[in-house]
This record gives C-alpha cells, sequence and structure tokens, in this order.
C-alpha cells in the first residue's frame, strides 16, 4: 500500500527584487524540427505562430518559430547549417533529445541584471547584445539550461532576425493566460535553492517531501516575492523516482514539466483532448467518495470532472483543477501541466502528487522501468 506524505512550509519573506524581474518571457525549446513543434503547440494547445528566424531573416545557426497564446511565448529552434551556434544545438539535441534550453526573463534594466546575477555568483554564458530595440544576455542554471534577462523595447520585434508571422488568431476553445510555475529536476535541491535565493533574490514558498512507497522526491519551491515567477526544484530520494528516470534518460538536470494557467480548463482540456493530445492516466475510482470528503462544494459538475479526468486539491483559500501531459517527446523526460486557479488558491496539487505519481508509476510500468 503506498503512502503519500507531504509537508508544506511556506515561509514568506519580505524579499526583495534584485535583478529587476518583471516575469517570464519565454521558454526556448530545441527540438529536432522546428515546423513539426510549431504545428504541434498551435494544432494541440491552441497557439499562433508569432515570430520566424532563420539564416536568411538574420540569426546564425538556426531555425525558430515563436508560437504563444496570452502572455506566453514560446521558442520552437532546430539547428541550421554550420557554425558555433548549429554545433551546439546539434550537440544539445545529441545529448538530451528535444528540451528547454532558457528559461528567459523579461528585466526592467538587462545590464543591471546581467552584472547584478554575476556579482551574486552567477556564471555569465552570454555577455550582453545591445541593439536598438532588445538588449540581452544569459546565465547558466541547473544542467545545460540558462536564464536570458531580456530588456525589450514595447511594440518591437521579438528579437533581432526574428520577423512577425500572420497567425491567425487565437480562436477557438483552448485558453491560456500566462505560465503558471516552470519545474526543474536537479540531482541536488538544496543547491538550486541556494542559487535562486542568492542570485535571484527568491523566496522559499513550499516544501514537499513525497513517498509514494515505490518512488519518492523531495521538492522546494521558489518564488519571486511578488509571486509571479514560481520554481518548484525536484529532488529523487529513490533509486527508481521519476525524477531520477528523468535525470538519467534527460542526461543530467532539467526542466521537467511547464504549468499553463487557463480560465477555463474544462473547456481547454475537453478541446485539446479532440485536437489529439494525451493526458495520463487518472483511475476512475479517483472520484469516489474520498474525492468529496478531500475537495467539499465546487463550482464545477463532477461528472465533468470525472468524463475529462481533470485533478481537483483544495488548500487553505480555495481550490485548483490541473491535468498533465504525457511526455511530449520522444525520451519520456518533459510533460505540460494545464491548471486553473479558484479564490486564492496557491499549492500545485500537493494533494493530487499520489494521484500523479501512481499514474506515471502506471506509464513507467508499460515502459518497463519499474
Ligand atoms: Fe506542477
Amino acid at each position: 500500500m503506498a503512502t503519500t506524505f507531504f509537508e508544506p512550509s511556506v515561509e514568506r519573506k519580505t524579499g526583495v527584487n534584485p535583478l529587476g524581474l518583471k516575469g517570464i518571457d519565454h521558454i526556448e525549446f530545441i527540438v529536432d524540427n522546428a515546423d513539426q513543434w510549431r504545428d504541434f503547440f498551435v494544432g494541440k494547445y491552441g497557439m499562433a505562430g508569432r515570430f520566424y528566424a532563420d539564416n536568411a531573416s538574420g540569426v546564425k545557426g538556426r531555425r525558430a518559430h515563436v508560437v504563444g497564446q496570452g502572455r506566453i511565448n514560446f521558442v520552437v529552434a532546430e539547428p541550421q547549417g554550420r557554425g558555433d551556434e548549429a554545433d551546439f544545438m546539434r550537440w544539445h539535441l545529441e545529448k538530451h533529445g528535444c528540451g528547454v534550453r532558457d528559461v528567459a526573463f523579461r528585466v526592467k534594466d538587462a545590464r543591471h541584471a546581467l552584472s547584478e546575477a554575476r556579482r551574486r555568483g552567477a556564471k555569465v554564458v552570454r555577455e550582453l547584445d545591445e541593439h536598438a530595440s532588445f538588449i540581452g544576455g544569459s546565465i547558466a542554471a541547473y544542467g545545460d539550461t540558462i536564464h536570458t534577462f531580456i530588456e525589450r523595447k514595447p511594440h518591437t520585434e521579438f528579437a533581432p532576425g526574428y520577423r512577425p508571422v500572420a497567425g491567425r488568431p487565437e480562436a477557438g476553445a483552448i485558453h491560456f493566460a500566462m505560465i503558471d510555475h516552470i519545474v526543474g529536476n536537479v540531482e541536488h535541491m538544496d543547491e538550486w535553492v541556494k542559487y535562486y535565493e542568492s542570485v535571484f533574490g527568491f523566496d522559499l514558498f513550499m516544501h514537499f517531501d513525497i513517498n509514494t512507497g515505490r518512488s519518492a522526491l523531495m521538492s522546494k519551491v521558489m518564488s519571486s516575492t511578488d509571486g509571479w515567477v514560481k520554481m518548484p526544484i525536484n529532488e529523487p530520494s529513490s533509486q527508481n523516482s521519476q525524477i531520477q528516470e528523468f535525470l538519467d534518460r534527460y542526461n543530467g538536470p532539467g526542466v521537467q514539466h511547464i504549468a499553463l494557467l487557463t480560465p477555463n480548463i474544462i473547456d481547454t482540456v475537453a478541446a485539446m483532448r479532440r485536437m489529439g493530445q494525451d493526458f495520463l492516466e487518472v483511475p476512475d475510482t479517483y472520484y469516489d467518495a474520498e474525492f468529496d470528503q478531500r475537495i467539499g462544494e465546487i463550482k464545477e459538475d463532477k461528472e465533468v470532472l470525472r468524463r475529462l479526468k481533470i485533478l481537483v486539491d483544495r488548500d487553505h483559500d480555495g481550490y485548483l483543477m490541473q491535468l498533465f501531459t504525457k511526455c511530449v517527446f520522444t525520451r519520456p523526460t518533459l510533460f505540460f501541466e494545464v491548471i486553473q486557479r479558484r479564490g486564492r488558491a496557491i499549492g500545485f496539487g500537493e494533494g493530487n502528487f499520489r494521484a500523479l505519481f501512481e499514474a506515471i508509476e502506471r506509464e513507467q510500468a508499460r515502459r518497463g522501468s519499474l
């Protein structure tokens, strides 16, 4: 019989914002086929093409599409031609498969953000790139992941060499507003907790110690003081943990999942299912009497949630609904989360960890990893 423990501890400090972060600017994926992954996000995630870049438009070594909805921007980039950038991207693909390279932040002042991050001990991997309407520079994060700081004039191109494309309007039943949180899997959690504290001035927002009996992890949620950027960090605490499987298959630390905030999870999940997105399987017994006891009154029709297999978790000030996609790339590494918050729910679905773990472990068992 599996057991689950979680010990949320909320420690809010009156912090500061030493790097002047304004929020998440975009997430860059290095992929094997930029067109295919643009079509994936347009077709299954209701996103629109926003920008395009290649050697001909003035960027070196890559072809890239920017797709997005609301405040979310994803860059899907593949290597093109020869040179350092193309070689690096091929090396990244060889080592990790498709995956996240960059979690980029919008900042008030990129020059200040980069020099302050350096002063606070971060390793600068890309010095300041200055243009009339765009300034950016990058630091190393866990594994081969980086954080780029971007200062951009309003109503300008995404980045130098990126051209706007006439995307279809973001119509349809899939609604996403912004990124809710980005989760990293690492070998040593506290090293990266310290990094986000000392470089970014983030607070330890919550921590969890989860043991499903067959698989275990520890997680600490790092958050900007204003709460707009939340980055949980996971560490495996058993050899057969799904976190360890990620580290083995991704060849090191990296982004495990990205949670997309929706104002309407029912319409969004229904439409994504229609468009062919697969989600983790949730046992029907999840919606038994224990569900009513744990969740209490909710606005949504429970039968609709059961039919769409949407998970629900309650915390002090509200409740959240969430569902996890299956791993999207060839390797069992990265997946997405669709999340809607009601009231002032601030959790991450701690009560659903067990359901998530059991679901992931069924997947693992099918792949023969357990
Ligand atoms: Fe999550």
